[in-house]
């Protein structure tokens, strides 16, 4: 179930548009669509005027806000972080610096440095990326794990849909391996995307699990973020549990 006191997304319909983008100039449809969405975004005006790299940022702050997940003094690691919006909220949150930082982010894209985050460029779904991102960790426990991972789509839905599941379950793995008791495991999904197998899964590891659609989200793009909250510890062997290892 998708929290609905979250919102539903900020997409104003083309009749409310402010700014029109003529097409022409050497520029497709889609591009054309996508700038004219881009200069008409309130969230995008926001993430420039308070200095966020993305409008996602927003995305992991209202979240952040209702459920208070982040607080001074706690590890997190953000996968698929760039540009590094929801770092910078996590740095910020949490008082993370440079002579002590607690934030660790991983994209395979080039990023530019964040002020008290530990940035990787490497695929995380590369076998030794799990390692490499628990050294970055300085031997601490995880309190948050956040994935707003996704694959480019390929246009194919059942290809995309096999793939981001895959990203969501190694992703959901690596959270069992590194979170500290009551951690907290964030993860963007697509709506009537999660695999009942691994939410059943999450539920056996965390208290609470849900599904939530911040208002910067899109209305209409299918993504939804799963939020398992309260995680119940590693140490208790779970059958099924291999079936997400690596
Ligand atoms: C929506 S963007 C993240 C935006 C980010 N949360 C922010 O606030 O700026 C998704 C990111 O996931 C990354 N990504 C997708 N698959 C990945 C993978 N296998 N390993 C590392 N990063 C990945 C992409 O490169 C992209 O930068």
């Amino acid at each position: 179930m998708v929290d609905k006191a979250l919102g539903t997304g900020g997409r104003k319909s083309d009749k409310d548009l402010k700014i029109r983008v003529k097409s022409g100039k050497g520029r497709t449809v889609s591009s054309t669509k996508w700038l004219q969405r881009q200069l008409n975004d309130p969230y995008v005006a926001r993430a420039r005027a308070e200095g966020y790299r993305s409008r996602a940022a927003f995305k992991i702050k209202e979240m952040d806000e209702k459920y208070k997940f982040f607080r001074k003094g706690m590890h997190i690691v953000d996968l698929g972080a760039a540009p590094g919006g929801w770092s910078q909220v996590a740095a910020k949150a949490t008082g993370s610096t440079d002579a002590k930082p607690l934030v660790v982010g991983i994209d395979y894209l080039e990023m530019d440095p964040i002020p008290g985050v530990i940035l990787l460029k490497k695929d995380f779904t590369e076998e030794d990326a799990p390692a490499m991102l628990i050294e970055a960790m300085g031997g601490h426990k995880a309190d948050v794990v956040m994935s707003d991972m996704a694959w480019p789509t390929t246009g194919h839905r059942g290809t995309d849909h096999i793939r981001i599941i895959h990203l969501i379950e190694i992703a959901a793995a690596f959270a069992l391996d590194v979170l500290a008791p009551n951690g907290v495991f964030i993860a963007k999904v697509f709506q009537g995307g999660t695999e009942h197998e691994l939410l059943h899964m999450l539920k056996r590891h965390f208290k609470t699990t849900m599904h939530a659609k911040p208002p910067s989200s899109r209305s209409d793009s299918a993504e939804a973020y799963l939020i398992a909250r309260g995680f119940k510890g590693s140490n208790d062997t779970v059958p099924g549990e291999e079936e997400y290892d690596r």
